[in-house]
């Protein structure tokens, strides 16, 4: 191995890969971004070049830069797009199985010299690195939504990360300006450990009828002092993501402690999955968000 990262591959142009594409090329990284589709690839390009645009005026980044950035942005239509890559992230949908079959089918292409990462919200490094051809360079880089804004990364060891993987994936993720904090390999980590059973918890007590969506978001922000409201929150992580961690502690854990509450659920299966498809707990279509409930 060099040990050194030039090249960086994103697997899924969701919300959470175009970010993490976007402030990988702002640190100098040249960056490929790999999706399902030619559509899906333009569409996290168009919104880092949004996103990019805002920084600039709202003063924080010179439009040099922008455009620099933009310029280390490219596209990968197919895996072997990804094939040069000294570090790849995955980011794709939180599913094991669609997770699995993208190492499947990258593992066989990428330089074997690479590190592989994946930016799992929940799922176990380890056992996601035994499906690859490369557990000691297998790391979990778990990044917060929205990339460009939240400091924090989480770096995840699996059981055979190597020591090199892990001083590598600091070296770059402090490139990036991001702070780290380390946890260890279970359920949901550290941030999502505490902040998912929080944000079922809020969706019970909707689904129970003790406050309205309004009522209960109001009370956490002003009588706790957060920030937005969980339920506002949960619409933003995506109501998807959110179920699979609650099934990912649900079930590691096997504690009843985190079912996912049935109205969570329901949302899911109504396609209802937060700002990312128009509406969750809130409606997203109109000028300002209108409470579902
Ligand atoms: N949303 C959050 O707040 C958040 C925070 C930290 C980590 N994460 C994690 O990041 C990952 C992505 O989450 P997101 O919020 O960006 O989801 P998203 O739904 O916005 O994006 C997921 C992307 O993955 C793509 N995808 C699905 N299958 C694929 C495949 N086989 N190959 C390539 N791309 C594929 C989809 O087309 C989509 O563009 C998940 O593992 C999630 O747990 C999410």
């Amino acid at each position: 191995m060099t040990g050194k990262i030039e090249k960086v591959g994103v697997i899924g142009a969701g919300q959470m890969g175009s970010g993490i594409a976007h402030v990988a090329a702002l640190a100098g990284y040249q960056v490929k971004l790999y999706d399902l589709s030619a559509e899906r690839i333009e569409g996290g390009i168009a919104t880092i070049s949004g996103n990019l645009a805002r920084q600039v005026s709202s003063g924080k980044l010179e439009d040099k830069e922008r455009q620099d950035t933009l310029a280390r942005i490219g596209p990968a239509t197919t895996m072997e797009g990804l094939a040069d890559m000294d570090l790849v992230i995955e980011a794709a949908t939180e599913d094991e199985t669609v997770k699995r079959k993208i190492f499947s089918q990258l593992c066989p292409v990428l330089n074997p010299e690479a590190l592989l990462a994946t930016n799992t919200s929940s799922i176990s490094i380890t056992r996601l690195a035994a499906q690859t051809d490369r557990a000691e360079r297998f790391i979990g880089i778990h990044f917060m939504n929205p990339v460009p804004v939240m400091k924090l990364v989480e770096l995840v060891r699996g059981i055979a990360t190597e020591d090199q993987t892990f001083e590598m994936a600091r070296h770059f993720v402090e490139a990036l300006g991001k702070t780290i904090t380390v946890a260890e390999d279970f359920p949901a980590f550290i941030v999502n450990r505490i902040l998912l059973p929080m944000i079922n918890e809020a969706i019970y007590t909707l689904y129970e009828g003790v406050g309205t969506v309004e009522a209960i978001d109001t009370a956490m922000k002003l009588g706790a002092n957060h920030p937005m409201g969980p339920l506002q929150l949960a619409d933003f992580i995506g109501l998807d993501t959110c179920l699979s961690i609650m099934q990912v502690l649900h079930e590691g854990l096997a504690d009843s402690k985190y079912r996912p509450c049935p109205l969570l659920v329901k949302y899911v299966e109504a396609g209802w999955l937060g700002r990312k498809t128009g509406r969750g707990f809130y409606d997203y279509r109109g000028e300002t968000p209108v409470p579902t409930r």
